[in-house]
């Protein structure tokens, strides 16, 4: 996948990109990103990107020229498929994980990045695809909502992530929040780690994510919670208190580790540790 950034900031993006999965992914060719400095489409030797606005009031406007020669010069008209023009305005669609794995599987997206009032509404009604928007709140520019945009896309691209990091897990894949996470120590301040999740029995650990899954989206997005389709089981956990451990299966697991039968208190963390190390 090819994605290009359009921005009078290239400095600021370039920096982003050189990190963590974004740069893994780039290094393996997973996804080539090309940041593009939209001063150098501008037409005049102050390289002008923007303007006072039609029928005055404040702020300035970014051009068309600029836009539209930079566009011009990263489209290959003779390319089968014609690359996803998405500029950056808090007026589009809300981005979301479903336009997130759309986006993902496109061959070539170019992202415009605005600044200062905005950019010349012809931009938006001849020269792209789509308008998105990263949330109701309004930022200084667009870089950022394009960084967004890139990550969730190249987080997506096949092999980006580690098997254990699949993003099929994610909150919001199965139209669902994601469940807590823990590692260790196994005690931290008296604030003790689940015991199910030190159980071994992963059909119950499986039951007590799908428990809190369940019950973090009924509480914190209800719009989520109305649209799933919800199993028996589903419907059955709901209504049924927090899976346990069994007590005989933490016995086992504290005898195995020399632990203590009581849970593990503030001072035992070392020891907790160390026994998890094990
Ligand atoms: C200061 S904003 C312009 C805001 C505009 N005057 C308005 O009220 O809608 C400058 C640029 O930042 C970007 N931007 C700001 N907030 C954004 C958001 N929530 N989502 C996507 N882009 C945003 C856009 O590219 C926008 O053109």
């Amino acid at each position: 996948m090819r994605i290009d950034i359009i921005t009078v900031f290239p400095e600021m993006v370039a920096g982003v990109l050189d990190h963590s999965i974004v740069k893994r992914a780039r290094e393996r060719g997973l996804v080539e990103i090309q940041v593009v400095n939209l001063r150098d489409y501008a037409l005049d030797r102050h390289r002008t990107t923007d303007d006072v606005p039609y029928g005055g009031g404040g702020g300035m406007v970014m051009k068309i020229e600029p836009i539209a020669r930079a566009l011009d010069a990263l489209v290959d008209m003779e390319a089968p498929v014609r690359p996803r023009v998405i500029l950056t305005d808090p007026r589009g669609q809300t981005f979301n994980q479903q336009m997130a794995r759309l986006l993902a599987q496109e061959a070539h997206l170019i992202l415009l990045c605005g600044h200062y009032e905005g950019v010349d509404d012809r931009v938006r009604q001849h020269l792209v695809t789509d308008v998105i928007s990263i949330g109701d709140y309004v930022l200084t520019g667009g870089e950022l909502p394009a960084l967004v945009i890139v990550d969730a896309v190249t987080r997506l691209q096949a092999g980006a992530l580690g098997d254990a990091e699949a993003p099929e897990k994610d909150t919001f894949a199965e139209g669902l929040l994601e469940y807590p996470h823990y590692t260790r120590p196994r005690v931290f301040r008296n604030w003790a780690v689940p015991d199910i999740l030190l159980c071994g029995n992963h059909a119950l650990i499986a039951r007590w994510r799908r428990w809190h899954q369940l019950r973090e989206t009924r509480a914190h997005r209800p719009d989520l919670f109305a649209r799933l389709q919800l199993s028996t089981e589903d419907l059955y956990l709901l209504s049924a208190e927090e899976p346990q451990a069994p007590p005989e299966a933490l016995e086992a697991l504290r005898r195995a580790q020399h632990l203590p039968s009581a849970t593990c208190e503030t001072e035992t963390t070392v020891d907790c540790v160390e026994a998890d190390n094990q």
